[in-house]
């Protein structure tokens, strides 16, 4: 079987691509390969992940010029054939020519249950600040396909988690990475990939 080519593209920490790292090493996923990690920014910590894994990866940064990043970035994505990209921690807003090239191949992991806190100006901390404000009792992550609209993207899964006294931003993020991100993002990648493969 030809398995199904992921970009993932981040900006920070990259938990969420060592947990796709963590799932593609035990079989979690096994219809795609992570062939290739773009980071907008050159100190990401994911770099060292995705070196540590011997996965190759490449700095694209936007210097203003959002078409011209996102040409550049289409132009690894050709170069590497890749097949579905996944957003993990990428603090950047797609445009629609960007999203509409890769429809229904474009994933995006998001630390709330959409369509609570989310849209332009929610990621990081911010999301969990705000649901910790309104004082939900349940949030959760979303796996989703990624649009023209910002979180606005078909659902693919998602998970509750549960919010606890005494929770802060900090504590609350880690909760909803270690019980909802880590898990759903990789279940998610491994069925869009068997998908992929059917196409
Ligand atoms: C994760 O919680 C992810 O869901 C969130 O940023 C964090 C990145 O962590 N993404 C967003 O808020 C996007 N709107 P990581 O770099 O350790 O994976």
């Amino acid at each position: 079987m030809v398995k199904t080519r992921i970009a993932v593209l981040v900006s920070g920490g990259g938990t969420n691509l060592q947990a796709l790292i963590d799932a593609q090493n035990s079989g979690i996923i096994n219809s795609g390969e992570i062939s290739l990690v773009v980071s907008n920014k050159p100190t990401a910590y994911a770099l060292e992940r995705a070196k540590n894994a011997g996965i190759k990866s490449v700095v694209i940064e936007n210097k203003g010029d959002r078409y011209e990043f996102e040409k550049q970035i289409s132009k690894i994505l050709d170069e590497e054939k890749i097949d579905i990209i996944v957003l993990a921690g990428f603090m950047c807003i797609l445009s629609a020519d960007f999203t509409g090239k890769y429809e229904n191949r474009i994933l995006n992991v998001h630390p709330s249950l959409i369509p609570s806190f989310c849209g332009e100006g929610f990621y990081g901390l911010r999301v969990h600040k705000a649901a910790l404000e309104y004082g939900v009792k349940v949030t959760g992550a979303t796996v989703h396909f990624v649009n023209e609209i910002p979180d606005g993207g078909k659902i693919i899964l998602q998970k509750a988690v549960s919010i606890e006294d005494g929770d802060t931003p900090e504590i609350l993020q880690k909760r909803v990475m270690e019980q909802a991100e880590w898990k759903i993002l990789p279940e998610a990648v491994e069925l869009v990939s068997k998908n992929f493969n059917k196409e």
